[in-house]
Protein backbone atom coordinates (compact mmCIF):
# COMPACT_ATOMS: atom_id res chain seq x y z
CA UNK A 1 0.00 0.00 0.00
CA UNK A 2 2.64 2.26 1.18
CA UNK A 3 4.34 1.66 -1.98
CA UNK A 4 1.21 2.61 -4.63
CA UNK A 5 1.10 5.56 -2.19
CA UNK A 6 4.59 6.81 -2.89
CA UNK A 7 4.72 6.20 -6.38
CA UNK A 8 1.52 7.95 -6.97
CA UNK A 9 2.99 11.49 -5.26
CA UNK A 10 5.93 11.31 -7.21
CA UNK A 11 4.23 12.74 -10.20
CA UNK A 12 3.31 15.16 -8.58
CA UNK A 13 4.79 18.82 -8.10
CA UNK A 14 5.13 19.67 -4.55
CA UNK A 15 2.53 22.35 -3.65
CA UNK A 16 1.11 23.53 0.23
CA UNK A 17 -2.06 24.13 1.01
CA UNK A 18 -3.60 25.06 4.68
CA UNK A 19 -6.87 26.01 6.42
CA UNK A 20 -8.00 28.22 8.80
CA UNK A 21 -11.85 28.30 10.35
CA UNK A 22 -12.91 31.88 10.23
CA UNK A 23 -14.83 31.91 13.41
CA UNK A 24 -14.12 33.78 16.58
CA UNK A 25 -9.98 34.91 17.29
CA UNK A 26 -6.68 33.47 16.22
CA UNK A 27 -5.05 32.22 19.15
CA UNK A 28 -1.70 31.16 20.33
CA UNK A 29 -2.17 27.77 18.83
CA UNK A 30 -3.30 28.82 15.34
CA UNK A 31 -0.22 31.03 15.31
CA UNK A 32 2.03 28.40 16.80
CA UNK A 33 0.34 25.23 15.24
CA UNK A 34 -0.01 26.51 11.86
CA UNK A 35 -0.03 30.24 10.94
CA UNK A 36 3.69 30.95 11.76
CA UNK A 37 5.12 27.74 9.70
CA UNK A 38 2.80 28.91 6.85
CA UNK A 39 5.73 31.42 5.62
CA UNK A 40 8.31 29.05 5.81
CA UNK A 41 6.64 26.94 2.74
CA UNK A 42 6.15 30.20 0.84
CA UNK A 43 9.81 31.05 1.89
CA UNK A 44 11.45 28.58 0.62
CA UNK A 45 9.98 28.49 -2.51
CA UNK A 46 7.19 26.08 -2.80
CA UNK A 47 4.07 27.22 -4.23
CA UNK A 48 1.15 27.55 -1.45
CA UNK A 49 -2.23 28.27 -0.88
CA UNK A 50 -3.86 29.85 2.11
CA UNK A 51 -7.60 29.28 2.88
CA UNK A 52 -10.18 30.82 5.19
CA UNK A 53 -12.37 28.14 5.28
CA UNK A 54 -15.93 30.32 5.51
CA UNK A 55 -17.84 27.26 3.84
CA UNK A 56 -16.87 24.97 7.32
CA UNK A 57 -17.26 27.77 9.33
CA UNK A 58 -21.06 27.34 8.72
CA UNK A 59 -21.56 23.88 9.72
CA UNK A 60 -22.06 25.40 13.34
CA UNK A 61 -24.40 28.49 13.41
CA UNK A 62 -22.23 32.03 12.72
CA UNK A 63 -23.46 34.93 12.56
CA UNK A 64 -23.92 36.42 9.45
CA UNK A 65 -21.90 40.21 10.16
CA UNK A 66 -19.19 38.42 12.71
CA UNK A 67 -18.32 35.93 9.66
CA UNK A 68 -17.49 38.27 7.39
CA UNK A 69 -15.88 40.25 10.07
CA UNK A 70 -13.68 37.23 11.17
CA UNK A 71 -13.00 35.97 7.54
CA UNK A 72 -11.45 39.90 6.94
CA UNK A 73 -9.64 39.89 9.98
CA UNK A 74 -8.23 36.10 9.54
CA UNK A 75 -6.93 37.35 6.01
CA UNK A 76 -4.92 40.26 8.02
CA UNK A 77 -3.68 37.69 10.32
CA UNK A 78 -2.36 35.72 7.86
CA UNK A 79 -0.49 38.41 6.02
CA UNK A 80 0.80 39.86 9.39
CA UNK A 81 2.48 36.33 10.40
CA UNK A 82 4.38 37.07 6.94
CA UNK A 83 2.05 35.25 4.32
CA UNK A 84 2.62 37.27 1.08
CA UNK A 85 -0.19 37.31 -1.26
CA UNK A 86 1.73 37.96 -4.23
CA UNK A 87 3.95 35.12 -3.50
CA UNK A 88 1.05 33.02 -1.98
CA UNK A 89 -2.46 32.41 -3.26
CA UNK A 90 -5.14 33.33 -0.09
CA UNK A 91 -8.36 32.88 -0.50
CA UNK A 92 -11.84 32.72 1.28
CA UNK A 93 -13.24 29.02 0.34
CA UNK A 94 -16.61 30.20 -1.51
CA UNK A 95 -14.84 32.05 -3.95
CA UNK A 96 -13.25 29.41 -5.16
CA UNK A 97 -16.48 27.08 -6.06
CA UNK A 98 -14.59 24.46 -7.38
CA UNK A 99 -13.89 23.69 -3.40
CA UNK A 100 -17.91 22.78 -2.94
CA UNK A 101 -18.44 21.01 -6.26
CA UNK A 102 -15.13 18.75 -5.93
CA UNK A 103 -16.45 18.08 -2.26
CA UNK A 104 -19.96 16.95 -3.79
CA UNK A 105 -17.80 14.26 -5.42
CA UNK A 106 -15.92 13.57 -2.06
CA UNK A 107 -19.66 12.76 -0.54
CA UNK A 108 -20.62 10.29 -2.59
CA UNK A 109 -16.43 8.34 -2.45
CA UNK A 110 -16.29 8.71 1.28
CA UNK A 111 -18.36 6.00 3.99
CA UNK A 112 -20.81 6.89 6.67
CA UNK A 113 -18.86 4.83 8.66
CA UNK A 114 -15.51 6.45 7.86
CA UNK A 115 -17.30 10.03 8.99
CA UNK A 116 -18.51 8.46 11.88
CA UNK A 117 -15.16 7.67 13.42
CA UNK A 118 -13.82 11.18 13.63
CA UNK A 119 -13.43 12.58 16.86
CA UNK A 120 -13.61 15.96 16.06
CA UNK A 121 -17.65 15.09 14.69
CA UNK A 122 -17.91 13.18 18.10
CA UNK A 123 -16.68 16.26 20.10
CA UNK A 124 -18.60 18.74 18.49
CA UNK A 125 -22.07 16.81 17.79
CA UNK A 126 -21.52 15.33 20.74
CA UNK A 127 -24.76 13.39 22.16
CA UNK A 128 -26.98 16.14 20.37
CA UNK A 129 -25.58 14.28 16.74
CA UNK A 130 -29.59 14.05 15.78
CA UNK A 131 -29.68 18.10 16.40
CA UNK A 132 -26.21 18.32 14.34
CA UNK A 133 -25.93 19.91 10.57
CA UNK A 134 -25.50 17.49 7.59
CA UNK A 135 -22.52 19.91 6.62
CA UNK A 136 -20.41 19.04 9.81
CA UNK A 137 -20.83 15.15 9.53
CA UNK A 138 -19.66 15.86 5.76
CA UNK A 139 -17.04 18.31 6.85
CA UNK A 140 -14.12 16.22 6.18
CA UNK A 141 -14.63 15.39 2.91
CA UNK A 142 -14.85 19.35 2.37
CA UNK A 143 -11.72 19.50 3.62
CA UNK A 144 -10.30 16.69 1.69
CA UNK A 145 -11.70 18.75 -1.55
CA UNK A 146 -9.66 21.71 0.17
CA UNK A 147 -6.52 20.05 -0.21
CA UNK A 148 -7.19 17.70 -3.47
CA UNK A 149 -8.65 20.04 -5.73
CA UNK A 150 -5.15 21.78 -5.88
CA UNK A 151 -3.37 18.13 -5.91
CA UNK A 152 -1.47 19.67 -3.18
CA UNK A 153 1.19 17.11 -2.04
CA UNK A 154 1.67 18.59 1.63
CA UNK A 155 -0.39 20.21 4.30
CA UNK A 156 1.05 22.15 7.31
CA UNK A 157 -1.78 22.05 10.39
CA UNK A 158 -1.89 20.80 14.11
CA UNK A 159 -2.00 17.73 15.76
CA UNK A 160 -5.46 17.75 16.00
CA UNK A 161 -5.93 17.52 12.22
CA UNK A 162 -4.16 14.42 11.84
CA UNK A 163 -6.78 12.44 11.59
CA UNK A 164 -8.81 14.44 8.99
CA UNK A 165 -5.80 14.20 6.64
CA UNK A 166 -5.59 10.50 7.19
CA UNK A 167 -9.16 10.56 5.78
CA UNK A 168 -7.91 13.19 3.27
CA UNK A 169 -5.67 10.42 1.75
CA UNK A 170 -8.14 7.84 2.72
CA UNK A 171 -10.47 9.23 0.01
CA UNK A 172 -8.02 10.17 -2.64
CA UNK A 173 -6.89 5.98 -3.01
CA UNK A 174 -10.36 5.25 -2.54
CA UNK A 175 -10.99 7.49 -5.56
CA UNK A 176 -8.33 6.26 -7.32
CA UNK A 177 -8.41 3.23 -7.08
CA UNK A 178 -12.38 2.96 -7.74
CA UNK A 179 -11.96 5.02 -11.33
CA UNK A 180 -8.81 3.16 -12.09
CA UNK A 181 -6.71 6.12 -12.36
CA UNK A 182 -3.99 7.69 -10.55
CA UNK A 183 -5.63 11.11 -10.12
CA UNK A 184 -4.83 12.31 -6.51
CA UNK A 185 -1.80 12.98 -4.75
CA UNK A 186 -1.41 11.12 -0.91
CA UNK A 187 -0.93 14.05 1.00
CA UNK A 188 1.71 14.06 3.34
CA UNK A 189 0.54 16.00 6.54
CA UNK A 190 3.01 18.59 7.99
CA UNK A 191 3.16 18.35 11.84
CA UNK A 192 6.13 19.59 13.14
CA UNK A 193 7.61 21.82 15.81
CA UNK A 194 7.89 22.22 19.10
CA UNK A 195 4.06 23.07 19.54
CA UNK A 196 1.94 21.28 17.29
CA UNK A 197 -0.54 20.98 20.22
CA UNK A 198 -0.74 23.97 22.42
CA UNK A 199 -2.66 23.39 25.59
CA UNK A 200 -5.21 25.75 27.67
CA UNK A 201 -3.36 27.71 30.51
CA UNK A 202 -6.06 26.59 33.00
CA UNK A 203 -6.03 22.75 32.11
CA UNK A 204 -3.16 20.84 30.72
CA UNK A 205 -5.00 17.91 29.63
CA UNK A 206 -7.54 20.46 26.91
CA UNK A 207 -5.87 22.17 23.86
CA UNK A 208 -5.86 26.06 23.82
CA UNK A 209 -9.27 26.63 21.84
CA UNK A 210 -11.52 29.72 20.36
CA UNK A 211 -14.37 27.38 21.82
CA UNK A 212 -13.27 27.46 25.58
CA UNK A 213 -15.44 29.10 27.39
CA UNK A 214 -12.83 30.40 29.89
CA UNK A 215 -10.77 33.77 27.76
CA UNK A 216 -7.95 33.25 30.80
CA UNK A 217 -7.22 29.77 29.27
CA UNK A 218 -6.32 31.26 25.67
CA UNK A 219 -4.12 34.07 24.42
CA UNK A 220 -5.83 35.81 21.23
CA UNK A 221 -3.50 37.14 18.86
CA UNK A 222 -5.67 40.71 19.19
CA UNK A 223 -4.92 40.74 23.24
CA UNK A 224 -2.51 43.55 24.26
CA UNK A 225 0.96 43.14 26.26
CA UNK A 226 -1.05 43.57 29.67
CA UNK A 227 -3.38 40.82 29.21
CA UNK A 228 -0.85 38.51 27.72
CA UNK A 229 1.18 38.78 30.70
CA UNK A 230 -1.69 38.62 33.10
CA UNK A 231 -2.86 35.48 31.53
CA UNK A 232 0.65 33.64 31.73
CA UNK A 233 1.13 34.94 35.53
CA UNK A 234 -2.14 33.20 36.27
CA UNK A 235 -1.52 29.92 34.20
CA UNK A 236 -2.08 26.73 36.10
CA UNK A 237 1.84 25.36 36.88
CA UNK A 238 2.74 22.87 39.73
CA UNK A 239 4.72 24.25 42.63
CA UNK A 240 8.14 22.39 41.33
CA UNK A 241 10.56 24.89 39.18
CA UNK A 242 11.66 23.62 35.93
CA UNK A 243 13.82 20.51 35.27
CA UNK A 244 16.66 20.55 32.99
CA UNK A 245 16.21 17.41 31.76
CA UNK A 246 12.62 16.93 29.16
CA UNK A 247 12.02 13.97 30.70
CA UNK A 248 11.50 16.39 33.98
CA UNK A 249 8.54 17.26 32.47
CA UNK A 250 6.60 13.83 32.16
CA UNK A 251 3.06 13.88 33.77
CA UNK A 252 4.05 17.49 34.02
CA UNK A 253 1.69 18.87 30.74
CA UNK A 254 0.80 22.56 32.40
CA UNK A 255 5.03 23.27 32.41
CA UNK A 256 5.77 21.42 29.38
CA UNK A 257 3.19 23.34 27.73
CA UNK A 258 4.83 26.34 28.82
CA UNK A 259 8.47 25.28 27.63
CA UNK A 260 6.85 24.01 24.30
CA UNK A 261 5.27 27.46 23.98
CA UNK A 262 8.15 29.24 24.57
CA UNK A 263 10.60 27.22 22.61
CA UNK A 264 8.34 27.26 19.40
CA UNK A 265 8.05 31.06 20.16
CA UNK A 266 11.80 31.55 20.49
CA UNK A 267 12.84 29.05 17.10
CA UNK A 268 14.75 27.09 19.75
CA UNK A 269 14.73 23.07 21.01
CA UNK A 270 13.21 22.25 24.06
CA UNK A 271 16.04 20.99 25.32
CA UNK A 272 18.20 24.41 24.93
CA UNK A 273 14.92 26.54 26.99
CA UNK A 274 15.37 23.73 29.73
CA UNK A 275 19.38 24.59 29.43
CA UNK A 276 18.76 28.02 30.14
CA UNK A 277 15.91 27.52 32.84
CA UNK A 278 16.59 24.36 34.47
CA UNK A 279 16.18 24.59 38.20
CA UNK A 280 14.37 28.22 38.27
CA UNK A 281 11.15 28.48 39.66
CA UNK A 282 8.28 29.71 37.57
CA UNK A 283 8.43 33.23 38.93
CA UNK A 284 11.41 33.76 37.34
CA UNK A 285 10.27 31.82 34.17
CA UNK A 286 6.59 33.48 33.44
CA UNK A 287 7.58 36.94 33.15
CA UNK A 288 10.40 35.76 30.09
CA UNK A 289 7.65 34.18 28.83
CA UNK A 290 5.25 36.89 28.96
CA UNK A 291 8.16 39.19 27.97
CA UNK A 292 8.90 36.65 25.08
CA UNK A 293 5.09 36.36 23.92
CA UNK A 294 5.07 39.58 23.86
CA UNK A 295 7.83 40.64 21.79
CA UNK A 296 6.57 38.37 19.30
CA UNK A 297 2.94 38.59 19.07
CA UNK A 298 2.78 42.85 19.28
CA UNK A 299 3.89 43.39 16.01
CA UNK A 300 1.59 40.62 14.32
CA UNK A 301 -1.53 42.37 16.19
CA UNK A 302 -0.45 45.90 15.27
CA UNK A 303 -0.19 44.69 12.00
CA UNK A 304 -3.64 42.98 11.91
CA UNK A 305 -5.16 46.18 13.24
CA UNK A 306 -3.19 48.61 10.33
CA UNK A 307 -4.70 45.58 7.78
CA UNK A 308 -7.85 45.88 9.31
CA UNK A 309 -8.67 49.80 8.98
CA UNK A 310 -9.08 49.00 5.01
CA UNK A 311 -11.24 46.18 4.82
CA UNK A 312 -11.93 47.56 0.70
CA UNK A 313 -7.78 46.98 0.41
CA UNK A 314 -8.35 43.19 1.78
CA UNK A 315 -11.66 42.42 -0.06
CA UNK A 316 -8.86 42.92 -3.47
CA UNK A 317 -6.69 40.45 -2.10
CA UNK A 318 -9.47 37.73 -1.86
CA UNK A 319 -10.87 38.44 -4.93
CA UNK A 320 -7.17 38.45 -6.84
CA UNK A 321 -6.34 35.23 -4.63
CA UNK A 322 -9.47 33.48 -6.28
CA UNK A 323 -8.52 34.32 -9.81
CA UNK A 324 -5.28 32.93 -9.46
CA UNK A 325 -6.91 29.64 -7.41
CA UNK A 326 -9.43 28.65 -10.14
CA UNK A 327 -6.48 28.92 -12.85
CA UNK A 328 -5.38 25.73 -10.78
CA UNK A 329 -8.95 24.21 -9.72
CA UNK A 330 -10.93 24.69 -12.99
CA UNK A 331 -8.31 22.40 -14.94
CA UNK A 332 -8.69 19.56 -12.17
CA UNK A 333 -11.97 19.95 -11.40
CA UNK A 334 -12.93 18.95 -14.96
CA UNK A 335 -10.78 16.09 -15.39
CA UNK A 336 -12.39 14.91 -12.39
CA UNK A 337 -15.69 15.27 -13.57
CA UNK A 338 -14.52 13.54 -16.62
CA UNK A 339 -13.19 10.74 -14.77
CA UNK A 340 -16.71 10.31 -13.14
CA UNK A 341 -18.42 10.34 -16.35
CA UNK A 342 -20.05 13.84 -16.11
CA UNK A 343 -20.95 14.89 -19.96
CA UNK A 344 -19.32 17.89 -20.51
CA UNK A 345 -20.41 21.28 -22.29
CA UNK A 346 -19.74 20.58 -26.22
P1 LIG B 1 -9.02 26.05 13.54
O1 LIG B 1 -8.96 27.31 14.28
O2 LIG B 1 -9.60 24.92 14.32
O3 LIG B 1 -9.55 26.20 12.15
O4 LIG B 1 -7.49 25.60 13.37
C1 LIG B 1 -6.63 26.23 12.44
C2 LIG B 1 -5.25 25.65 12.52
O5 LIG B 1 -4.69 25.87 13.81
C3 LIG B 1 -5.18 24.13 12.29
O6 LIG B 1 -3.99 23.83 11.57
C4 LIG B 1 -5.10 23.57 13.68
O7 LIG B 1 -4.44 22.32 13.72
C5 LIG B 1 -4.28 24.64 14.40
N1 LIG B 1 -4.58 24.65 15.83
C6 LIG B 1 -5.77 24.96 16.42
N2 LIG B 1 -5.69 24.87 17.76
C7 LIG B 1 -4.40 24.49 18.03
C8 LIG B 1 -3.68 24.23 19.25
N3 LIG B 1 -4.26 24.35 20.44
N4 LIG B 1 -2.39 23.86 19.13
C9 LIG B 1 -1.77 23.75 17.92
N5 LIG B 1 -2.40 23.97 16.75
C10 LIG B 1 -3.69 24.35 16.79
N1 LIG C 1 -10.38 21.53 9.58
C1 LIG C 1 -9.36 22.52 9.74
C2 LIG C 1 -9.41 23.06 11.19
O1 LIG C 1 -10.42 23.06 11.81
C3 LIG C 1 -9.52 23.67 8.78
C4 LIG C 1 -9.37 23.21 7.37
C5 LIG C 1 -10.34 23.14 6.42
C6 LIG C 1 -8.17 22.77 6.74
N2 LIG C 1 -9.86 22.69 5.25
C7 LIG C 1 -8.52 22.46 5.39
C8 LIG C 1 -6.86 22.61 7.19
C9 LIG C 1 -7.57 21.96 4.50
C10 LIG C 1 -5.90 22.12 6.28
C11 LIG C 1 -6.27 21.80 4.94
O2 LIG C 1 -8.42 23.51 11.66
Amino acid sequence: MTETRETTNAAFTPRVFSGIQPSGDLHLGNYLGALKRFADAQNRGIQSIYCMVDLHAITVWQDPADLKRSTRELCAGFIASGIDPEKSILINQSQVPEHAQLAWIFNCVARMGWMGRMTQWKDKAGKNAENASLGLFAYPALMAADILVYHATHVPVGEDQKQHLELTRDIAAKFNHDYGVEFFPITEPVIEGAATRVMSLRDGSKKMSKSDASDASRINMTDDADAIARKIRKAKTDPEGLPSEVKGLEDRPEARNLVNIYAALDDRSVEAVLAEYGGQPFSVFKPALADLAVARLAPISAEMARLMADPAQIDRILTEGAARAREITAPILRQTYDIVGMVAPA
